[in-house]
């Protein structure tokens, strides 16, 4: 289906605000006129009404040092604090936090007084164990309530904190830790994944093993499995953090102090450490779950599911919901576990009311049948939104249709690990929706589509490159240890004055803003960064492989697939299957399971251009069965008719 046919079976629908909705939407129109008439006014105004600041700032933002911004200049406060702190002393210490639901049926309810302890207690425990101000933390984690409060520990103590998604392997563990130079880890005996105990602690063990930054590894028990231990090093969660004193107090940071590392591919192998601060960071993740998931917190059930080791957690499961107060769902395990009607189940249980999730996971409950959800009641949701890669309009209308019961509101959100929150989405309360699109920044945030010159388009359908053009407040300070690269990366394509996100984009004849994928070498794979050359650098680093080239290939469920070409080495044997698996395997030891190719094609060339660079148009034109496109510029053009021989012969 074409996105014209699905986007024309939406129309006549009705797809603008009920009034109901739009009377008690916390975004309203205004919010538009208000930035535009006095931007730096406006995001002062969020940032004291939003946020509780030990001292207020004297400068909303100095831009002298473009492109590195300072947000909030002299304001000073603590985000633990604003997180969960001011909850309780405002009287709503029974509110609850979280509703965890673990994988197997394990439940927890947390207050926000109990949270409170429970990040109090972690942040003494972590300074008994010499994590002070400015020490990096890195947090190997499954969903479970110990991730939130170690983040929250580490931010009330202001000791930075890097989370490395529990799917990473040990190699790529090892080398986030290296980077950031971390001085504690935290992680668990392991994590609940389909039915079972999956390990986590001797990925870390192998992580630390050597000459390490590392002195000590915190470890919750949460699946019981036996661990290896080195007394030095190792400490149990529960026997440090129990026994911790539950007053802690929250000293304020600088409004830029960092906040946190999170670590995302780049077009080159070494993933950057993107790194956050904390008043402008705070301010954005707070305003746009306010406005854009419409969260009010004294009536409101929240449910985002994405993982903590993700943007998409730091902003949307921590320090957004939390910092307005608002009550949440977290869930361990996997939308299959233990039936296919997991998370409309969960949705049930707790009324949620607003729903946050991937096109990838969206499409997966398509493909599994209108019948699953349909058996749930879902009528407490009022709110839907969608994060992590272009939402096609069949999706778009099938999540209204099966899951919103063609009433909800579907907010589909841009943004980036870069951004640190929402950048281009619908109001829920304001805006008539366009399937398919994200439609329009956020008030506060302002964005042009370039050409290859750099010149604004406008025309409908024309497609360019989405840039941004004025800072804003959580935007990324730089990449950890390497200024010029962050310039280099975000800041010079189309000159200084234009953040460059590496997304291609174009306007419809409505003026809504259309997300078409990545421009460089980035994946996108169920929602999850990949970059081309890093699982590169993975396979050549296999004895057997001389040559690879990955791209990224389109496909039904996860939005990409990673197809990889390789060369193997003179002596190597190619066993077929057996290569391939192999070769499979070692990029998930190298990187992780997420990055394993869905397919490796073994081949004897690869098409380069004279200046040697891979044609990789060439190779997507392969993976996806289309015809091969012109390969005039190629060296030896001679080349794609070996490769698609060799396929047909079924190498
Ligand atoms: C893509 C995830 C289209 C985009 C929050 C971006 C999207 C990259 C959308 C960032 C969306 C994210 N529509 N594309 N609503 N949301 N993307 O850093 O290519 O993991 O550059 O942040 O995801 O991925 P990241």
């Amino acid at each position: 289906m074409s996105d014209t046919l699905s986007t024309s079976q939406a129309e006549g629908r009705d797809l603008s605000p009920t009034p109901e909705f739009a009377a008690h939407a916390n975004g309203q129109a205004d919010l538009y006129d208000a930035a535009a008439a006095d931007f730096e006014g406006f995001w002062a105004d969020q940032a004291r009404q939003r946020l509780t600041w030990a001292k207020d700032f004297d400068q909303t933002l100095d831009w002298s040092g473009a492109p590195f911004a300072k947000w909030y200049v002299g304001g000073e406060l603590n985000a633990a604090y604003n997180c969960v702190d001011r909850h309780v002393e405002a009287g709503n210490g029974d509110r609850v936090a979280i509703h965890f639901e673990g994988e197997g049926g394990d439940t927890r309810t947390i207050t926000y007084a109990e949270l409170q302890r429970d990040v109090a207690k972690a942040a003494n425990a972590l300074e008994s164990l010499g994590v002070s101000k400015g020490d990096r933390v890195a947090i190997y984690l499954p969903m479970i309530p110990e991730a939130v409060a170690a983040m929250l520990a580490c931010a009330r103590i202001g000791a930075p904190h890097s989370v490395v998604f529990g799917g990473f392997s040990a190699d790529a563990l090892r080398t986030r830790i290296a980077d950031a130079e971390a001085k504690l880890v935290i992680t668990a005996d392991g994590q609940f994944r389909r039915g079972k105990s999956a390990p986590l602690k001797p990925a870390v063990d192998a992580a630390v093993e050597g000459e390490t930054t590392v002195e000590k590894v915190l470890v919750v028990q949460r699946t019981r499995d036996d661990v290896a231990w080195d007394d030095d090093r190792d400490v149990w969660w529960h026997e440090v953090v129990d026994a911790a004193s539950d007053q802690h107090e929250a000293v304020p940071h600088d409004s830029e102090h960092p906040l946190f590392i999170l670590y995302t591919s780049g077009t080159t192998g070494k993933p950057k450490g993107i790194f956050h601060t904390t008043g402008g960071y705070l301010t954005q993740a707070a305003y746009t779950n306010s406005v854009v998931h419409d969260v009010h917190p004294e009536s409101d059930v929240y449910w985002c599911t994405a993982d903590i080791g993700w943007v998409t957690g730091h902003s949307y499961i921590v320090y957004g919901p939390l910092a307005n107060g608002a009550t949440q769902v977290i869930y361990e395990g996997t939308p299959d576990t233990p039936h296919h009607g997991r998370w409309w189940e969960i949705i049930d249980k707790y009324k949620v009311s607003i729903l946050y999730t991937a096109p990838t996971a969206i499409r997966t409950f398509m493909k599994w049948g209108d019948d699953i959800p349909a058996k749930f009641d879902l009528s407490s949701l009022r709110v839907l939104g969608s994060v992590g890669e272009p939402i096609n309009p069949e999706a778009w209308l099938w999540y209204r249709k099966h899951i919103g019961a063609d009433r909800c509101p579907i907010v589909d959100t841009w943004w980036q690990t870069e951004t640190g929150g929402i950048m281009i989405s619908p109001l829920p309360g304001v805006t008539t929706l366009e399937p398919g699109s994200a439609q329009r920044p956020v008030p506060g945030i302002s964005a042009e589509i370039l050409d290859d010159e750099g010149q604004p388009l406008h025309d409908p359908e024309a497609v360019g490159y989405l840039v941004l053009t004025k800072p804003w407040p959580g935007m990324l300070r730089g990449i950890w240890g390497d200024e010029e690269r962050y310039k280099e990366t975000y800041w010079s394509r189309f000159g200084p004055k234009y953040y460059f996100a590496g997304d291609g984009a174009k306007y419809d004849e409505k003026g809504n803003i259309w997300l078409l994928g990545r421009v460089d070498d980035v994946m996108n794979v169920s929602g999850h960064r990949l970059s081309t050359a890093e699982i590169e650098s993975a396979l050549v680093s296999h004895p057997s492989v001389a040559e690879a080239a990955v791209v990224g290939a389109s496909d039904d469920t996860t939005g990409q697939a990673v197809v990889a070409f390789v060369i193997l080495r003179g002596g190597a044997h190619d066993d077929g299957d057996a290569t391939v698996q192999e070769l499979r395997n070692h990029v998930a030891k190298e990187i992780g399971p997420i990055a394993k190719p869905r397919s490796i094609m073994v081949v004897s060339e690869l098409p380069k251009t004279r200046s040697g660079k891979i044609m990789r148009r060439l190779l997507r034109d392969v993976a996806e069965n289309r015809e091969v496109g012109d390969v005039t510029t190629l060296a030896d053009s001679s080349v794609m008719g070996l490769i698609k021989e060799g396929m047909s012969s079924g190498a």
